[in-house]
Parts: C-alpha cells; sequence; structure tokens
C-alpha cells in the first residue's frame, strides 16, 4: 500500500458535518461512540488512491468502447461470512457471471462485488412487531444485530470497528485475487462496492493522497448513495461530492429529471466520464414512464453517465407466507426494459447491479424455484431476497444476448 495520511483535514469534515442525514443510528451517546470513532479516524485505508484511479479509468473507458459493468453481491453482507473461503466462494460466481457476460457481449466485463463493507441498510420502517414488543429494525451488521430482542437490537457504535476489521479481511482476499488471477486484466476487477449510509463510519475513512491532494473514501472502491439519502441539501451527497471515488446513486420510481440533475451536478459538477454511475430501480411497469425524461435530460445536460440497471429493488414483493421475494420474470422484464430506454436514447446501457447468493438459496421465484411454497428450502438473506447463480445466470443470458454491441 502506499504511504496516505491517516486523517482528512477538518476543514473539509466542516462542509458536510453538521448537515442533515436520513437513515442514521442514534448512538450519539452510548459510552463508547467517540472512541470507535477516533479508532476509525487513525485507521489504515482499506483501499488505495491508486486501486480508485484505476476503477475509474476502467469506468471511463467502458463508456468509449461499450464494454460492461456487473455488480454484484448480498443485499446485506453478514460478519460472518467474511473469512478467506467465504470471501473466495463470492469472488468465483462473481468470475464466473462476469465471464459468462463477456463470452456472450463479446465485450470486457468490469465486475464489481457488494461486499467489502455492505454492512449497512436503509429501512422504510424504523422498527418492527414481534410478539407483543416493538423492536428497532436489523440495520445491518455495522449498526446492530439480526436477532430479534431489544437489547441486540440497540444500535451499538463498537460495531463501526467490527464492520472495518470484517472489510479488512475481504479487501485483502479481494487484492489478492485482482493481482493473482491473471484471468482478467487488473483493470476489470473484482472492485468493492457498498452503501455509503453511516456518516459517523464513512466520514471518518476519508483520507488525502499524497501524490495528487485529492481526498478519497478509502473505506471502498465504489460508494453509492441509495434511493432514501441522495437529497442533494444532505450529508450523503454532500460527503461523496467530497471525494474522488467513482460514485453510484440508486434512482427511484418517483425521482423526477429535476432532482436528478441537481443530484448528478452536485456529485460531478466538472462532467467527467467515469465518476459517475446511475443506478435506476424503478420497477417493472414504473420504469417505462419514469426512467426516459431521465435519460433526456442527462443527455441535454451534457452528464457522462455510466448507466446500470438494477432491475431487483422496485419489483419486491410478500409472499402469501409472509416472506420477501422477487418473481424472475419482473427482474428481466425490468433490466430488458431499461436496455431499450438506453437504446432508444442513444446511449450506452452499461449492465446490471444484481443481489445475487453464492450459495444455492431460494429466495426468489424462478429456474428451480417454481412456487411460493419453495421459498422456505433455503431463505437465509438478512435482508432482501437474492437470486441464486442459476437464476442470474439466465438473467444475464437474456440481457446479454439482446445487446447490440455497435452503436454510435
Ligand atoms: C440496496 O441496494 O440494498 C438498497 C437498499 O437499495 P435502494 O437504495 O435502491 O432501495
Ligand atoms: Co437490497
Amino acid at each position: 500500500m502506499q504511504p496516505l495520511s491517516s486523517t482528512a483535514d477538518s476543514t473539509q469534515l466542516g462542509t458536510w458535518e453538521g448537515m442533515p442525514a436520513s437513515q442514521q443510528p442514534d448512538w450519539r451517546d452510548h459510552a463508547g461512540y467517540e472512541e470507535a470513532c477516533q479508532g476509525l479516524a487513525s485507521a489504515p485505508p482499506l483501499v488505495t488512491a491508486a486501486e480508485i484511479r484505476q476503477l475509474r479509468w476502467s469506468l471511463s473507458r467502458l463508456m468509449t468502447t461499450n464494454a460492461h459493468l456487473l455488480q454484484l453481491g448480498d443485499c446485506a453482507e453478514s460478519f460472518y461470512e467474511c473469512t478467506p473461503r467465504h470471501t473466495s466462494e463470492k469472488l468465483s460466481v462473481i468470475d464466473r457471471l462476469g465471464d459468462r457476460f463477456s463470452e456472450l457481449t463479446g465485450q470486457t466485463v468490469v465486475r464489481v462485488g457488494r461486499m467489502g463493507g455492505q454492512f449497512a441498510k436503509p429501512r422504510s420502517q424504523a422498527t418492527e412487531g414481534h410478539g407483543t414488543l416493538t423492536i428497532p429494525s436489523f440495520m445491518g451488521h455495522m449498526i446492530n444485530s439480526e436477532i430479534a430482542t431489544p437489547a441486540t437490537r440497540k444500535a451499538d457504535p463498537w460495531r463501526m470497528l467490527w464492520a472495518y476489521d470484517a472489510s479488512d479481511r475481504v479487501q485483502q482476499v479481494m487484492r489478492k485475487h485482482r493481482q493473482g488471477n491473471g484471468r482478467v486484466p487488473t483493470g476489470e476487477g473484482p472492485w468493492s462496492s457498498h452503501e455509503a449510509l453511516v456518516i459517523d463510519y464513512e466520514s471518518r475513512l476519508i483520507r488525502r493522497d499524497p501524490d495528487s491532494d485529492d481526498l478519497y473514501l478509502s473505506s471502498t472502491h465504489l460508494p453509492w448513495v441509495g434511493e432514501r439519502t441522495r437529497q442533494p441539501a444532505e450529508a450523503h451527497i454532500a460527503m461523496l461530492s467530497s471525494v474522488v471515488n467513482p460514485v453510484g446513486c440508486k434512482i427511484g420510481p418517483t425521482a423526477n429529471p429535476d432532482s436528478v440533475l441537481r443530484v448528478c451536478d452536485a456529485l460531478d459538477p466538472r462532467r467527467e466520464p467515469g465518476r459517475l454511475v446511475l443506478i435506476p430501480r424503478m420497477g417493472r411497469d414504473l420504469i417505462q414512464e419514469a426512467l426516459p425524461p431521465i435519460v433526456r435530460r442527462m443527455v441535454n445536460a451534457g452528464h457522462p453517465v455510466v448507466w446500470l440497471s438494477d432491475p431487483m429493488h422496485g419489483n419486491t414483493v410478500k409472499s402469501r407466507a409472509g416472506l420477501k421475494t422477487r418473481y424472475l420474470t419482473d427482474v428481466i422484464t425490468e433490466a430488458l426494459r431499461f436496455r431499450d430506454i438506453l437504446e432508444e436514447n442513444r446511449q450506452h446501457a452499461s449492465g446490471l447491479h444484481i443481489e445475487v447468493a453464492a450459495d444455492d438459496v431460494t429466495e426468489c421465484i424462478g429456474g428451480s424455484v417454481r412456487t411460493e411454497d419453495e421459498l422456505q428450502r433455503h431463505y437465509t438473506s438478512l435482508c432482501d431476497p437474492r437470486l441464486n447463480v442459476e437464476q442470474a445466470t439466465e438473467l444475464i443470458e437474456v440481457w446479454a444476448k439482446g445487446t447490440a454491441t455497435v452503436r454510435s
């Protein structure tokens, strides 16, 4: 690793501290809060500025060569699945799906895992009922436990240090995989990504690169901001505006062109190719009306965008037994509609952002999971339902086979 200064300068921190931020844990009165924050501020970077530059270069090149991007992994990573064995299994799924995508399109595929830090979840409901009790919802291992008791659901800032250590273990295996396998050029990854949700955690992992003097977020290569936290006047967008990493932004079905333009102007004022990844997640029906005017506005405003479809989060339904699930047919329909809309506007549909498990889960319906009754067989997600590898392969094959390779 290169030598990097361990703390960002405080004038930069002031540009987002004090701003409102949605979806934050309520832990500032916890006895360990200050010490946990100090521990992070003095910790070595998890990823390097050089790696981040390499990914930005790959993304900017992707835009000129019509190569693709594949972002894959768990909805919520588990602290208990950060071992070298679990990490290698996840990387081998990324390899397999990336290779298949590349084989079908004849194009380079940049690979990104939702891993090495995907430990914090925004929630629509802050609390949930258990029998007669109302307890806080699970917010990801960085914040609380999935075990449903009042004590284990209390937000604990020490978990930020646990998250840092778990991420470090995953990042080390990923780094070796990038350098050692020789299968794909290093620029194609696999790189790490997660939703930059917890401001206390992310802001303390901002570092200055002494070579360029730029600030970068050292918790991951490609942070993204979620649908619930992308308000331009709030802390998440301000924080990610201050760093040079490539950044993603989810866009839900209620987004309008003006609000998306404000986000893009904040995150990428200089309109640099490879900086901005927009990730519509609108639902298979709503995407038809909602996405085209947004694409047109970005084109007219001259924003170079890596367009990635998340065909999962707008298609979540509850099974009769009360399990969250998704129908593969809905997921495929949204992904294909996304591609058609981009192509109608002469833009490159860069690829897919999907929740997929490394083991043979039965969380979504499609392929060998034929009915809702089969969901119980192997449903282990900590949060949203993931595709299994067979289902993800079907999605990628259908999507890639219809992808035009020549565009002006
Ligand atoms: C997610 O990617 O798991 C997620 C919560 O996404 P969104 O912000 O799009 O709802
Ligand atoms: Co999810």
